[in-house]
């Protein structure tokens, strides 16, 4: 499983190396597929790689990147025990924000990734990943607070690119993070609770949302 989940997640990182669907990878060097544990329980989705993403090939491997690490740590994980993404793929030109024809051509590989990972948490990290999911959604109130469907939660998180720039948001984000682990386990607990996974009426659209 764990095996034919790399498989496959490769097998789209290698269409996004060579995705031509929007304008973004003429100015690219390196496509950003995403990276990390190909069965992780906790999937972070940022916006877009910046310049070092955009050299290595990796996601948040620059300052943001550092301190999504050691957010992670204060809940004892590392980058290799979940999985890190972006909406789009490769490095919008001068770190401009994606634009709405970008994030569309690239939603089918992001997609695709959540369909295979099936992480038990989606954690948004900045707005265009949140209105995702939280369409009206405001960050600065609804950041931290879990949306639950019936096997999975969305987890809405400042940006750590916008903390690092705005310290007074630090203390929240830090508090968001601590409560991670009380999110994965309430939908660990979902998911041992339902009767049988693959009934069809389990396998619901995004669209039924129960909470909210
Ligand atoms: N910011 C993002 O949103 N994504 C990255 O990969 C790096 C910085």
């Amino acid at each position: 499983m764990g095996k034919d989940n790399a498989a496959t997640l490769a097998k789209i990182a290698q269409e996004i190396q060579v995705c031509r669907l929007c304008r973004l990878y003429q100015s690219a060097t390196k496509a950003v597929p995403g990276a990390g544990n190909p069965k992780a329980e906790l999937l972070f989705i940022g916006e877009g790689p910046g310049f070092y993403e955009d050299k290595s090939g990796l996601p948040f491997v620059g300052q943001s990147g550092k301190y999504l690490e050691q957010l992670l740590a204060m809940i004892g994980l590392t980058r290799d025990d979940v999985f890190i993404t972006n909406v789009v793929k490769h490095r919008p030109p001068e770190n401009r924000d994606p634009l709405p024809d970008e994030i569309a051509a690239c939603k089918n590989y992001l997609d695709r990734q959540i369909e295979i990972i099936d992480p038990l948490v989606i954690a948004t990290l900045g707005r265009h990943s949140m209105s995702r999911y939280f369409p009206n959604g405001k960050i600065t109130k609804i950041h931290g607070v879990p949306k639950y469907d019936e096997y999975r939660a969305y987890y809405p998180l400042f940006h750590p690119a916008a903390v690092l720039r705005n310290p007074s948001w630090q203390q929240d984000m830090e508090q968001d993070f601590r409560r991670l682990p009380e999110v994965l386990e309430k939908v660990r607990e979902m998911r041992a609770t339902r009767k049988s996974p693959s009934t069809p009426a389990d396998d619901g659209p995004l669209t039924q949302l129960s909470l909210f």
